[in-house]
């Protein structure tokens, strides 16, 4: 593979938020700056958004091996194309200069996103549409990528892309259960499933939410923190089930598709026992939180969902979702960054999560006070985003 060196006046090393080890403070540490290989870009990363992994990375050492600290945080990235290799292989679909964001690895050193610098696939940059700003744009990846991949692979729910003419999902009249749909992988999702063409979308979340996700799409809406919610969401099932057309079959699972977008044992796993039954898909998202990190609280964590103690009626399908292996799907690889994510947010199909942005005088500084806010599970229905570098944009 040809490789190039760096431009002029791109510098030879730059900083890096990394965790050292769990519930040390971060450090921001100096690493090369690497020039892109012929199948890869250099990015200036102006903007970065938080995800609830940098805390299960942070207090609990998430998936972090004993050898891999400095692990270099950030699943998402923000920013202006730097350089780019003198043989794009396949051909660039972007130019040195443009705002470009785009899903990454933390912990790859190349990769992470909360570095001022990073070496990423092509396959891994998307071209800013021109109707939104980087800090936008930030709070998409990580989460739309999300919703794609467990749509496809855990729920097999299908997404084909572009749209064909006429098309409708066999399952327009099913009923999708999305629990968790104030949080950024649920905004998405139902705006995503909703687009698609998917009418039967029953989004649980705080009632001062419902309005919004009414607007995006969800058809009826409840509220987690009300005591009866498994007995409104079935009595809401079985009454529908006779004046709509399901979409499944009358011996089938009353609600055969669920998304739990948060993965909490006692939480969501729980509840959604009781509503998914012989049939039932369920996707949740790992990892599976026992105990939630918080100011001296150390967390747990599940990765395998079967190992969770709760007891689900036999021949429920339940799934655990790992987007980071989204690439295993070719075309989800070749077309999400590409061509899917741009123009989802250019056309307004999707909005982009609101934000909340996190000051600081330093990336450390804002990075703290990131984690200090999923620790007190501040966010809801926003996404915390944050400047790597640069404030031009
Ligand atoms: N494995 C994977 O591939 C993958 C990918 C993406 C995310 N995840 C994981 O998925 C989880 C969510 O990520 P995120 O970025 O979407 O989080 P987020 O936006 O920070 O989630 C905050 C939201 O969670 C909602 N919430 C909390 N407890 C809830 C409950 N019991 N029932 C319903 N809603 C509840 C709150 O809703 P209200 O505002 O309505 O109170 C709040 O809006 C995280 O643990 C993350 O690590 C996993």
């Amino acid at each position: 593979m040809a490789t190039s060196s760096l431009p002029t006046g791109i510098p030879q090393t730059h900083q890096a938020l990394a965790i050292i080890a769990p519930r040390e403070p971060l450090q921001s540490i100096t690493v090369p700056t690497v020039p892109p290989k012929e199948d890869e870009v250099l990015i200036h990363v102006k903007w970065t958004a938080s995800t609830p992994l940098d805390l299960h990375r942070a207090d609990g050492g998430l998936l972090i091996g004993p050898d891999s600290p400095p692990h270099i945080m950030g699943t998402c990235y923000a920013g202006t194309v730097a350089a780019l290799p003198p043989n794009p292989s396949p051909p660039a679909h972007i130019q040195v200069g443009d705002p470009v964001f785009g899903f990454v690895q933390d912990g790859n050193p190349l990769e992470a996103g909360i570095q001022e610098y990073v070496t990423v696939p092509s396959y891994k940059v998307s071209k800013l549409p021109r109707n939104l700003s980087l800090q936008e744009a930030v709070t998409a990846p990580t989460n739309l990528i999300t919703t794609f991949h467990a749509a496809t692979k855990d729920l097999e729910l299908e997404l084909p892309w572009p749209i064909p003419d006429g098309w409708k999902p066999k399952e327009a009249e099913s009923p999708i259960l999305i629990w968790g749909a104030a949080s950024s992988v649920g905004l998405y999702t139902v705006q995503v499933f909703s687009h698609w063409g998917y009418k039967n979308l029953l989004a649980v979340a705080s009632r001062k939410h419902h309005e919004s996700l009414k607007s995006m799409g969800a058809r009826e809406c409840f509220d987690y923190n009300d005591a009866g919610v498994v007995e409104k969401i079935l009595a809401y099932v079985e009454s529908t089930m006779s004046t709509t057309t399901s979409g499944t079959s009358a011996d089938g699972p009353r609600v055969p598709f669920i998304l739990d977008c948060i993965g909490s044992t006692e939480g969501t796993l729980r509840p959604l026992t009781r509503i998914a039954e012989k049939g039932s898909k369920v996707a949740v998202m790992l990892p599976v939180i026992n105990v939630h990190a918080g100011d001296d609280q150390v967390p747990e964590y599940e990765m395998d969902v079967a190992k969770v103690k709760v007891d689900w009626e036999d021949g429920t399908v339940v799934r655990g979702v790992r987007t980071f292996f989204y690439a295993e799907n070719p075309f989800l690889r070749d077309h999400f960054h590409r061509d899917i994510m741009p123009a989802l947010l250019e056309q307004a199909a999707v909005q982009p999560n609101p934000q909340k942005v996190i000051e600081g005088k330093t990336l450390l500084e804002r990075a703290h006070k990131a984690l200090d806010l999923l620790r007190s599970r501040a966010p809801s229905g926003e996404k915390l985003v944050w400047r790597v570098a640069g404030d031009d944009e």
